[in-house]
């Protein structure tokens, strides 16, 4: 009998769609596309029926990008005109509080949120995102962003950006803090373990403070939520510096990593997995996603077609308005002829002349303002594949076998166009090669059991981090109780007599104000008959 041996099994894609609530995303002017639906972003139904359409093609989550300021930059400081027309992530909207409606009209597809370390406070951010969990029965997702943009730090009362790599180390803190307050405030089964009418709705002794006291947070807890389906909602991220990488090491479950080939995106890849491997973890847990805007058609030439027409759209504006955000320079100060790949500025100069290098067709050509609008106007700096679905399969076949990656985050051209072209040529191509799935892993599951494709996976894997923090149903006596300590006991009483004497002497003074207040009301109105508005309150 002659044995055969089964073929190695094929890596299963991932697809994200990769989307913003605002009217442009990386496809800034697009809402003058006649088909273009960018513009209904504010309305509830415009997502539902978008998650809908992606959870019928089993796309894995919905990634919303978001921004907390305006790209300010170009013909600046503090200018959003050129931004404003080609709606260019902005307006934008928070997409957190889209989740749970989103949720609610599908069973199975995730929600990747974006949120900043730098301006959102970690006690009330954890608490959003254990609600939103909760609400979506454990399909969201945390992108942790640093954040890059002045017009935030502004706007958050800073006066300029907290340095790079700070931000990096502020971030990492910060997720010890969420850490403890999802994984290590309520022990598992703290909540109706004894159903009997003594206890209550929960173990009190299982529900403990965490006590954080670090350089650039202080939280005792609890944690205001109870558990919820994944506890830590799945974790994403996309450091490209070597701090970013670091972080995203040691934290991230999956990481977006954006490049122009994959031969170029396959050291980061390894370096990448290599760090994890470094801090413990398995470096296969984690997901590497790839950045890719696809345009496809029935052939090649009717995606170029395609491609082309949604180019004449593009506002060059607002695309040199988001280079000036990302990168922080203003090439508005440059005259149009200016050739970037070799202007004095190193940091302009390096990033023009690796896009000379790498994007494809390009050889050649002189890298001036026009060319460096055209080239970001549809899908930013990601990669564009634009084809037939054999062309577009074979390239993505392409980047897992070179690259390493597991799947992709596909941008817009136009919403939502370009998925339903994606769902109609490229889906069933990537299935009939057996690398997409035809059903979700775990259908009605979590975000980490589908992302990771192993049912039960709802938690962080155990040589995860955050995984140190877990407060099992085993742990017999709580590290830390819910009362504080002795030292933080005797600290709070001190401060709350001190607050005491401030309140007294706050409302003597509000007492004076107000009677100093009435008697010049007395002393106004007894000098006339009717207040001049009178009048009007009456009617
Ligand atoms: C695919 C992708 C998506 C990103 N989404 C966001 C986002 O929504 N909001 C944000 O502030 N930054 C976003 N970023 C930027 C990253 O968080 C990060 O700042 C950037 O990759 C630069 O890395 P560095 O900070 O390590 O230098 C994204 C980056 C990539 C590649």
């Amino acid at each position: 009998m002659s044995s055969t041996t089964p073929p190695p099994e094929k890596k299963q894609l991932i697809l994200n769609a990769f989307a913003m609530h605002s009217p442009c995303h990386l496809n800034p002017g697009l809402h003058r596309y006649p088909a273009d639906q960018g513009r209904n972003y504010t309305s509830l139904t415009h997502w539902t029926k978008l998650a809908q359409k992606l959870e019928a093609a089993k796309f894995h989550a919905i990634f919303f990008a978001d921004v907390l300021g305006g790209y300010d930059v170009y013909k600046g400081p503090a200018n959003l005109d050129p931004t404003i027309p080609a709606g260019a992530q902005f307006p934008i909207n928070d997409p957190l509080y889209s989740i749970p409606a989103l949720a609610a009209a599908t069973e199975t597809i995730a929600f990747g949120v974006t949120a900043s370390t730098t301006y959102d406070p970690p006690y009330a951010m954890a608490r959003r995102f254990s609600t939103v969990d909760h609400l979506s029965n454990g399909r969201v997702g945390w992108n942790i962003v640093t954040s890059y943009l002045e017009s935030a730090a502004r706007n958050y009362g800073l006066d300029t950006q907290i340095e790079h790599d700070e931000r990096y180390r502020i971030a990492d803190e910060y997720l010890d803090v969420v850490y403890k307050l999802w994984e290590g405030s309520w022990r598992d089964g703290a909540v109706n373990v004894h159903p009997d009418g003594v206890t209550g709705y929960a173990d009190p002794k299982g529900v403990r403070q965490i006590h954080h006291r670090g350089k650039y947070f202080n939280v005792p807890g609890p944690h205001l939520c109870e558990p919820s389906a994944q506890r830590t909602p799945f974790l994403l991220q996309a450091g490209t510096s070597s701090a970013g990488k670091a972080f995203a090491a040691k934290h991230a479950e999956a990481i977006f990593l954006n490049g122009q080939t994959p031969e170029l995106v396959r050291p980061s890849v390894d370096s990448v997995r290599e760090q994890a491997r470094g801090v413990g973890r398995d470096p296969k847990s984690i997901k590497i996603v790839a950045g890719v805007l696809v345009i496809v058609g029935a052939t090649d030439e009717e995606a170029r077609g395609k491609f082309e027409e949604y180019a004449r759209y593009g506002d060059r504006e607002g695309a040199l308005a988001l280079f000036g955000g990302w990168s922080g320079y203003d090439l508005s100060t440059y005259d149009d002829e200016q050739d970037f790949r070799f202007v004095e500025q190193p940091a302009v100069r390096s990033m023009v002349n690796h896009w000379a290098s790498t994007v494809p067709g390009m050889e050649g050509k002189k890298w001036n303002k026009k060319t460096i609008a055209e080239y970001l106007i549809l899908g930013g700096n990601g990669c564009k594949i634009i084809g037939g679905p054999k062309t577009v399969a074979d390239e993505l076949e392409r980047w897992v076998e070179v690259a390493d990656v597991d799947g992709f985050n596909l941008s817009y051209a136009s919403v939502p166009e370009t998925f339903e072209d994606i769902i109609e040529y490229l889906v069933p191509e990537l299935q009939r090669r057996g690398i997409f799935h035809t059903e979700y892993a775990v259908k009605g599951g979590t975000m980490r059991e589908n992302m990771t494709g192993k049912s039960g996976q709802t938690r962080l894997d155990e040589s995860h981090p955050g995984a140190k923090f877990f407060h099992r149903s085993t742990h017999i006596s709580p590290q830390r109780s819910i009362v504080a300590k002795q030292d933080e006991r005797d600290e709070q009483r001190q401060r709350n007599e001190e607050c005491h004497d401030e309140r007294k002497d706050e409302e003597r003074d509000e007492q004076r104000l107000q009677e100093e207040a009435f008697d010049v009301e007395r002393q106004v109105t007894d000098g006339r008959d009717q207040s001049p508005f009178s009048g009007n309150y009456a009617n």
